[in-house]
């Protein structure tokens, strides 16, 4: 587990202090209006926290890709309304990021009042994580907090520089999904079992690396699969495979074969010779009775229970990826099935089970589970390099 400050070791009264307060607002947007507001819900009590301890909260924030430039359709003053409704808060929104607006702006917000930065990444020295950039948002702060994990595989000025800078704390939101990552595969309970589905087992080599090292049981779904069914000597007909992969899938097996992690892969199969919502030509077949023109979907029902039957036997899951193409009925069947036994498992209180990754929440909520897992992380590509083991700048500045 990594050694960071939380706001547990900050004064109780932050009357006079300036909280420079990183969060994530990336959200999804749809004609100019954020379509989801959960990372604005994961952020809202550390922004209330330090407002009700009456520190004046400066919140800083990056939106799209908008390289060093300013873009009015990626400015931060687009989320303030969502903001005001979520923290039933009036929210100051400043134009910049440093210098004499945002010196001006921070005098007239009272203790426990809220300001909204601009875009960090308007400005090129926050992703070149430029030292006089950071010193300059620095300036504007007494303290830094950083609740945005989704962000913390980024090296830049917001996410890591200023953790360098000036005293620095992980939000309620961080201190959350930190211990929960650890929990899952830091120091976790063994047994420990990880799903890993999507399309391309090249997104997620270095995830299936790692985790052959370090867990029990190691589920493979998805398109991935079917570039391990094949390097197994498998005919996946017109499936979504890797075939200049299959060495590699190889190398993998036979790396968790030697660290004593059991490879599950599907025995049964849903597939089609179409994809598409309940096509006339879907069935269940063993894995070698694919034919030519069949693609595999889904994992089948009997490696779906078997793989429930795993489960049972653990005391810690960790997941990413769905098992097949759960937005396509019926090709939904296996994840939303295995999602169902975890998360009853969780409430039995047998497992400990942490899901991330966008993909997988979707997964989770079409499965209805979506509250009764341990632990669901927002992030994506923090969680997928959380997940290949590497250490996040943005977190390592918070333990430094
Ligand atoms: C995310 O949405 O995953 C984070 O905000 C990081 O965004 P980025 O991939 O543009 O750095």
């Amino acid at each position: 587990m990594p050694n960071f400050k939380t706001l547990d070791d900050l004064p109780q009264d932050l009357s006079g202090q300036r909280a420079l307060v990183r969060v994530d607002l990336n959200l999804p947007m749809k004609d100019g209006r954020a379509s989801d507001l959960t990372r604005v819900n994961v952020v809202a009590p550390t922004i209330l926290e330090l407002a009700n301890r009456g520190a004046k909260v400066l919140l800083l924030a990056h939106y799209g890709r908008p390289k060093g430039d300013r873009h009015s359709t990626m400015s931060l003053s687009m989320v303030q309304g969502d903001l005001e409704r979520v923290l039933d808060r009036e929210i100051m929104f400043i134009p910049e990021v440093a210098g004499p607006v945002v010196t001006q702006s921070v005098d007239i917000l009272g203790n426990g009042d809220i300001g909204l930065l601009e875009n960090t990444r308007f400005w090129p020295g926050e992703e070149a994580n430029d030292a006089d950039f950071a010193k300059s948002i620095a300036a504007h702060g007494d303290i830094y907090v950083n609740d945005a994990f989704s962000a913390a595989h980024r090296a830049h000025a917001t996410t890591e520089g200023l953790a360098k800078l000036l005293p620095a704390y992980a939000g309620r939101a961080m201190e959350a999904e930190l211990k929960a990552l650890d929990a899952a595969l830091g120091t976790p309970k063994p047994p420990v079992a990880a799903v890993v589905g999507g399309a391309k087992v090249s997104t997620k080599l270095a995830v299936l690396e790692n985790l052959s090292r370090k867990v029990q049981h190691l589920v493979i779904g998805g398109g991935m699969a079917n570039t391990f069914l094949a390097a197994n000597g498998v005919n996946v007909g017109k499936s979504l495979c890797e075939h200049d992969l299959t060495d590699t899938a190889r190398t993998i097996m036979d790396a968790a074969d030697e660290a004593g992690c059991t490879i599950h892969l599907p025995y049964d199969v849903v597939v089609a010779t179409e994809f598409a919502p309940n096509p006339p030509s879907v069935r269940t077949c063993n894995v070698h009775e694919v034919a030519a023109d069949e693609m595999i979907l889904d994992i089948g029902p009997q490696a779906t229970e078997a793989l429930g039957d795993v489960l049972k036997t653990c005391a810690t899951l960790v997941w990413n990826g769905p098992l097949g193409a759960f937005e396509t009925p019926p090709f939904d069947e296996a994840t939303v099935a295995l999602a169902r036994t975890a998360a009853a498992l969780t409430q039995d209180g047998s497992l400990i089970s942490v899901a991330g990754g966008g993909d997988t929440v979707a997964a989770l909520t079409h499965a209805g589970v979506a509250d009764d897992l341990t632990y669901i992380s927002t992030a994506g590509g923090a969680f997928l390099e959380w997940m290949e083991g590497k250490e996040l700048p943005g977190v390592a500045a918070l333990s430094a």
